[in-house]
């Protein structure tokens, strides 16, 4: 992978000089220098090689930070919401850095989610080439057969495209409430794949939580709470999962 290029007004915004929006404002007014030349287009993209000026004062790049966030449900996965709802951003209030979430969960799943404001970290850990385990746990509907979670290995057509659960395990069934608990594995990270997936083979969804992301766990961690990754988390990560 290249050095991840970002756009302009995304870098100066993450600095934490201002608003995204008055960084496309600073850009047309000719504030904005990268390698000594002033840049006027919003579409500029730059990597953290370039140096990048505002208003005569070269960025500050802001200090990277990993998070972890144990999401509970009713709560969106991004830093703001147009209906005000409430975001995963405000179960971190002491969080002062330009933190934004890798990849989501629905606003109905509950579970692991990471946070930073590294884009390299955050674009190579949702790389579609990553093969990183996810583990979901999924309350369904029904008891499905092996031989139907089966076929949720050798893949099913969601959305045009066909997805397959790398592992899929039934866990516990109730007989009397004819519902059960389902683990399954993916690598991939299609939107509401789970809960897809689980309807393609007609068991679905009613309550579904990440508990594992690659080798990191929620355990010591409560519904709604979240701790900064240890530097070696951190480390064993960019090791692990480094460009492909
Ligand atoms: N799959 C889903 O259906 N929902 C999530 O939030 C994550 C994976």
């Amino acid at each position: 992978m290249d050095k991840q290029a970002e756009r302009l007004q995304k870098v100066i915004a993450h600095s934490g000089v201002t608003s995204r929006r008055k960084a496309e404002t600073m850009i047309l007014e000719g504030k904005v220098k990268v390698n000594g030349k002033v840049v006027k287009e919003l579409g500029v993209k730059v990597t953290s090689n370039d140096s990048v000026e505002v208003n005569g004062i070269p960025l500050e790049k802001e200090k990277s930070v990993y998070y972890m966030l144990y999401k509970p449900r009713g709560v969106i996965s991004s830093v703001q919401d147009e209906k005000d709802r409430r975001v995963v951003l405000d179960l971190m209030p002491e969080v002062t850095e330009r933190v934004y979430p890798i990849g989501r969960l629905d606003y109905d799943t509950s579970g692991l989610l990471l946070l930073t404001n590294d884009g390299e970290f955050a674009n190579m850990l949702m790389h579609p080439s990553q093969k990183i385990d996810k583990v979901y746990v999924a309350k369904v509907k029904g008891i499905p057969s092996p031989e139907e979670l089966k076929q949720l290995k050798r893949g099913v057509m969601i959305d045009g495209h066909k997805c397959k659960a790398v592992y899929t395990k039934l866990m516990s069934a109730d007989r009397k409430k004819n519902t059960s608990l389902v683990q399954i594995i993916l690598h991939e990270g299609r939107n509401r794949q789970v809960r897809k997936m689980m309807e393609s083979i007609q068991y679905p969804v009613q309550k579904l939580k990440r508990e594992r992301f690659g080798f990191l766990t929620l355990e010591g961690l409560q519904p709604g709470a979240h701790r900064k990754l240890t530097p070696e988390e951190v480390h064993r990560i960019k090791k692990e999962y480094k460009e492909k």
